[in-house]
């Protein structure tokens, strides 16, 4: 499929958006940077001081000079192993991994953590994306339990080459595959707060982990093809387990979205890879190998060795929608959303009503999508299809600071509709999407007609390899430097933001700016010393997981270096930081502990609770010395229980 459409993304861009003839590179991202692009070019910012410019900002009131809405003191960074916030606010622990949901599972002991049986009876492993629902007045968390660490998850597993804590333990046996299995996906908990502060409610009847052999639907235009079909299922409609579930997503209808990410890792092959021309140019493009990561899965659970189940990795890299009110509901794979490294699922309406869902693919060069509902939402009406019925886009941003969504059509790309939905990233490439530094969350601003990119980072962009060509991303198209992702060798990232044309997130045309790009103020040279709202007290890296409150703030999560040294010295841990897009100012709120990404939050259904994720926690957190780490989820809290945003 690759061939029929031989142009670069490059080329076809300039084929298609002739730039200007006289455009300096430096000056096209000086004019990318919101306060030059967006806001007028009358901003200064540096002591959060502001003034506003032309007053784009949609619902934007002019601050006066001085002013901030954050109602706390910029948080230092820190590189202990614990969790920081501002005076004035407290954090807990909400829940951890191995923690009950069901008074029958096994009770986690610190150095050797969860059995194999029972392991889905408990809370998963590396949380990640999260939503919380109000039904039936109660508070119902749904969170991703992303991947699995062997040698925290592994411990005293029957078959596994090493006992207690190391270096690399080796999946090596059917137990210990079982046991990662049921560790991942996804967990539905209700929660609770009492005198004594939030908790589980163990056995609630909305209690419920879905992991890696949890029966799923197939849904779109990829469901029964032949490429979905296997020996188990012959009808392809039909899965078993959703992988890798990273960021998020909450429907207008009130169901959930989680998002299969790098799904790749978890095949592999005992006998060869299959020789299928369309289906080796895909297990190139998505990164299915022989190997896979060090699952090994494919070793001791033969539906992961594509030698014999050829078809089952084209059974995951989809939007997976779950009902957290009905614990015995099947979760659908909604195919029509795309096929590829899905990091979250940013949902809004249209002005006519019809679902708008952007979606980030995170992988070097890889794409930004937009799906579009073909129906209007009705509150209380069929929401069945809303998810099934409509168009893919893909991004296409020109340097002129406009953009357009591309429709990945029959005609455009030339592959069927089932195609679209299964090698996504093909049909980005052939109609020419732009290559973006590994697009993780997408948000939309509740209060402006706006949304929001993380652009993590991406250490090849504009690098040449042996043969002094740019390199490319896994379809060939060359990651040169673009305006949007203007930094060579990228290692901070930046956070691009996008105005729907007519104010309208149904329209085809946006204009863009970067909102704002990390780094580090002491690089002598622009781009990497960062933003002018970045600054020696607020420096971050690697932007990640992102989520805008109610009045219009940005939270910003990372899953960056956490050296402290070096390009990243003065940067400390992973953590997460509200941006104010009305001045751009940017204030640190939480650290992580050393080790960990922040990643996932959401608020209680009074605001006056946050939730926050902590990942991989590379400390004995939360437990202390000789327990083994484990990712939790924190609640924090104004200490005067005010509201937070
Ligand atoms: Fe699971 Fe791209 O983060
Ligand atoms: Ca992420
Ligand atoms: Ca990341």
């Amino acid at each position: 499929m690759s061939d029929k459409h031989p142009m670069s993304a490059d080329e076809w861009d300039e084929l298609n958006f002739p730039r200007a003839e006289v455009q300096e590179f430096d000056r096209v991202v000086e004019r990318a940077i919101s306060r030059r692009g967006f806001l007028g070019g009358v901003l200064t910012f540096g002591s959060g001081a502001a003034v506003m410019g032309a007053g784009l900002l949609k619902g934007s009131t002019a601050l006066a000079q001085g002013s901030s809405r954050f109602a706390f003191e910029n948080l230092p960074a820190q590189t202990d192993s614990t969790i920081h916030v501002p005076d004035g606010y407290s954090w807990d622990i909400l829940v951890r991994w191995g923690d009950p949901l069901f008074s029958d599972a096994p009770e986690f002991d610190p150095e050797l953590g969860i059995p194999t049986e029972g392991s889905d009876r408990v809370f998963g492993e590396n949380t990640d994306g999260m939503e919380l629902f109000s039904i039936d007045g109660r508070e119902i968390l749904v969170v991703n339990s992303e991947y699995t660490n062997n040698e925290i998850n592994l411990v005293g597993s029957a078959g596994t080459e090493t006992e207690g804590q190391a270096e690399e333990t080796t999946v090596a046996s059917a137990d210990a595959v079982l046991r990662l299995q049921q560790f991942q996906g996804v967990n539905v908990l209700e929660i609770e707060e009492g005198p004594s502060g939030w908790s589980v409610v163990v056995d609630s009847p909305y209690n419920r982990r879905i992991h890696h052999n949890t029966p799923m639907m197939i849904d779109g235009p990829a469901a029964g093809h032949a490429l979905l079909q296997t020996e188990a299922d012959p009808t392809g409609t039909e899965s078993l387990g959703t992988f890798n579930n990273c960021g998020a997503g909450r429907t207008p209808w009130g169901t959930y979205l989680t998002c299969e990410e790098n799904f790749n890792g978890y095949f592999g092959a005992t006998e060869g890879l299959p020789t299928d021309e369309q289906i080796a140019a895909g297990y190139q493009r998505y990164g299915i190998n022989e190997t896979g990561f060090d699952y090994n899965y494919h070793q001791f659970d033969t539906r992961f060795d594509v030698s014999m189940n050829p078809n089952e990795p084209h059974r995951a890299g989809y939007i997976v929608e779950i009902d957290p009110a009905d614990a015995d509901s099947t979760p659908v794979k909604r195919t029509a959303l795309g096929r590829f490294k899905h990091e979250n699922a940013a949902c809004t309406l249209a002005n006519d009503n019809r679902v708008v869902v952007y979606m980030g693919d995170d992988e070097r060069g890889e794409f930004i999508y937009k799906w579009v509902s073909r129906d209007a939402y009705e509150e209380g009406g069929d929401t069945s299809t809303l998810l099934t019925e409509g168009q893919l886009y893909v991004a296409v941003f020109n340097d002129d600071m406009s953009g357009e969504w591309v429709a990945l059509t029959e005609e455009a790309t030339g592959m069927s509709a089932a195609e679209i939905a299964i090698f996504t990233r093909t049909a980005g490439s052939a109609v020419g999407a732009t290559t973006m530094d590994r697009p993780e969350w997408v948000a939309v601003n509740p209060t402006a007609v706006e949304a929001y990119c993380c652009l993590t980072n991406n250490s090849r962009r504009g690098v040449e390899n042996d043969a002094g060509e740019v390199i490319a991303n896994a379809g060939g198209d060359p990651m040169v430097l673009n305006a949007p992702n203007p930094r060579e060798a990228n290692d901070y990232g930046q956070i691009v933001r996008w105005r729907p044309a007519g104010e309208d997130h149904g329209s085809d045309g946006f204009d863009w700016d970067l909102y704002v790009m990390a780094g580090n103020p002491a690089a002598e040279e622009a781009p990497y010393d960062g933003s002018e709202t970045i600054n020696a007290g607020n420096l971050f890296n690697s932007p990640d997981g992102m989520q805008i409150d109610t009045t219009g703030l940005i939270w910003i999560q990372t899953d960056g270096d956490d050296s402290n040294e070096g390009a990243f010295e003065g940067m400390g841990n992973n953590q997460m930081l509200a941006g104010d897009p009305e001045t751009g100012e940017i204030r640190r709120f939480l650290t992580g502990p050393k080790g960990s990404e922040v990643t996932g939050l959401t608020w209680s259904s009074d605001r006056r609770t946050m939730f926050v994720g902590i990942q991989h926690p590379g400390a004995p957190f939360p437990d202390g010395e000789g327990a083994l780490p484990r990712s939790s989820i924190v609640v924090v809290k104004r200490n005067d229980h005010e509201v937070l945003g």
